[in-house]
């Protein structure tokens, strides 16, 4: 058989032409998406009395037939078909004769290929919210372990207060919390049915794109015919999202980097996790991590690509959407792949404590709360943060830490020092002085590490529904 479109045609299309535009190489990747749509499409058509019981029933066994052709990889995809929709209706057609050609009946490849794309991408946001819980529950597990170990914490990458190590892993939970919030808040976006829209306009036949939106687990069919066609939001807003939870990743990335050095020692990352250098022996990379920061790249690139398609596309559908493809699968893949590997790395990953701990032992990190015990002794800020400004350079040129100076020494900056600064210098004392919502003390990451564990109780409970409704009827 020619081309399906062929009736119009009197010459052969240009095989350069037919390999510009042909999608097969990369749609494939929706071939049971394809299928579980068009199964959704004949049954509606033979319940609304377009199609007799007999072929509907006949195509319906040719479409599982297909399936499994497709699952087995005993597929034949051929570029001069073009796409996977004409793929998989021609293959039909192959298997079961004209009967196969009535399925296309009240729809268009546009409709389809839109459908295709929201019942795709709706089971990945399943997926990657799933992985960004598994995520947390790894970053959870290291918090726990390390509800006492004081790190310091930077600003400007330069120590600044000591901080709880879980503090600062608990910083990655709530980021990825943020993910997963609008993962689950776009697939209400995701989960509305274009089918039934047709090329643009609706279709002449008496269709029931309720009943199909039910069958296909879809919560609601799309308003406007026009905007069901031509709606690529759903992938910008995938591949924002997408963008985000890698800048989250790199940012991590970045740290764990840092944190695995010769000069820091605060982590060291499993064997499992790093490779070798063909020539330095010594060398343990951590080329995860490094790998995950830079692919950041290019899950940028595909949402601003994806954006510079869609800016002044003319309604309805235009060959131009075609290219909503293979971005999204690139990022479906990055992301995947990232996030599987994240949360085993982050689990396995040895916290050297000890290292830490030395680190707050000899820096200045501790500065601020003696300015504020000035304060609490009547000293305005200001004057207090002169104070102790001129008592660390003091400690610079003296090659010293606050800790190491006598009473007598403070006091030659003022005289509201009194023995009790030693207490409130001891790192312990510094963390557990930051006894504010959200902030570093014991109590309050005990507080979070609660909360996040309940909201990991919220996130099951909607992955379970999720999971359920994208099950293949
Ligand atoms: N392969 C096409 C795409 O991905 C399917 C829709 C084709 N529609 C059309 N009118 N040529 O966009």
């Amino acid at each position: 058989m020619s081309k399906l479109w062929g009736g119009r045609f009197t010459k052969q299309t240009d095989q350069l032409v037919e390999q510009y535009t042909a999608s097969i190489a990369f749609d494939k990747a929706m071939a049971e998406e394809d299928i579980q749509g068009s199964l959704a499409h004949v049954t509606m058509l033979g319940k609304c009395g377009i199609l007799p019981h007999d072929d509907v029933d006949t195509i319906k066994e040719g479409l599982h037939q297909v399936m499994k052709r497709i699952q087995s990889g005993d597929m034949n995809y051929s570029v001069s078909d073009e796409d996977i929709h004409m793929n998989i209706e021609k293959t039909l057609i192959d298997l079961i004769g004209p009967v196969g050609g009535k399925l296309h009946t009240g729809r268009s490849r546009n409709d389809q290929v839109a459908t295709d794309m929201h019942l795709y991408l709706r089971k990945r946001v399943v997926t990657f919210a799933g992985l960004l819980v598994q995520l947390q529950e790894a970053l959870l597990k290291q918090a726990k372990a390390n509800l006492d170990t004081i790190v310091p914490g930077y600003t400007h990458l330069q120590r600044a207060q000591p901080i709880l190590f879980a503090h600062h892993l608990m910083a990655y939970v709530s980021m990825f919390e943020r993910d997963i919030e609008r993962l689950t808040d776009s697939y209400k976006r995701i989960n509305a049915l274009p089918l039934g829209a047709g090329a643009l306009a609706g279709t002449t036949f008496a269709i029931d794109r309720h009943f199909v939106a039910e069958e296909l687990g879809f919560d609601r069919v799309y308003e406007n015919s026009l905007d069901a066609v031509s709606d690529r939001d759903f992938i910008v807003e995938f591949l924002s999202n997408a963008s985000l939870i890698m800048m989250h990743l790199s940012r991590l990335c970045e740290e764990l980097v840092l944190w695995s050095s010769t000069e820091f020692q605060f982590v060291e990352l499993d064997d499992a996790f790093c490779t070798g250098s063909s020539i330095m022996p010594q060398k343990k990379n951590p080329d995860v991590a490094e790998l995950v920061r830079g692919k950041t790249g290019r899950v940028y690139g595909h949402l601003i690509g994806m954006l510079t398609v869609l800016k002044a596309l003319p309604l309805a559908y235009n060959k131009d959407m075609q290219e909503d493809k293979e971005g999204m699968f690139d990022t479906v893949e990055t992301l995947d792949g990232a996030l599987r590997l994240f949360a085993p790395m982050v689990e396995t990953m040895k916290v050297n404590r000890g290292r830490m701990r030395q680190a707050v032992r000899q820096d200045f990190s501790n500065a601020t709360d003696i300015a504020d015990f000035l304060v609490n002794k009547g000293m305005p800020f200001r004057q207090a943060h002169e104070v102790i400004g001129k008592t660390v350079l003091y400690c610079i040129e003296q090659n010293k830490y606050l800790l190491d100076l006598s009473l007598g020494e403070f006091q030659q900056f003022s005289p509201l020092f009194d023995d009790r600064i030693y207490e409130v210098l001891q790192p312990e004392n510094v963390v557990n002085a930051r006894n504010v919502y959200g902030g570093t003390a014991s109590v309050q990451v005990e507080a979070a590490i609660r909360r996040a564990e309940q909201a990991i109780v919220r996130s099951n409970a909607w992955l379970t529904e999720k999971a359920a409704a994208n099950s293949l009827k």
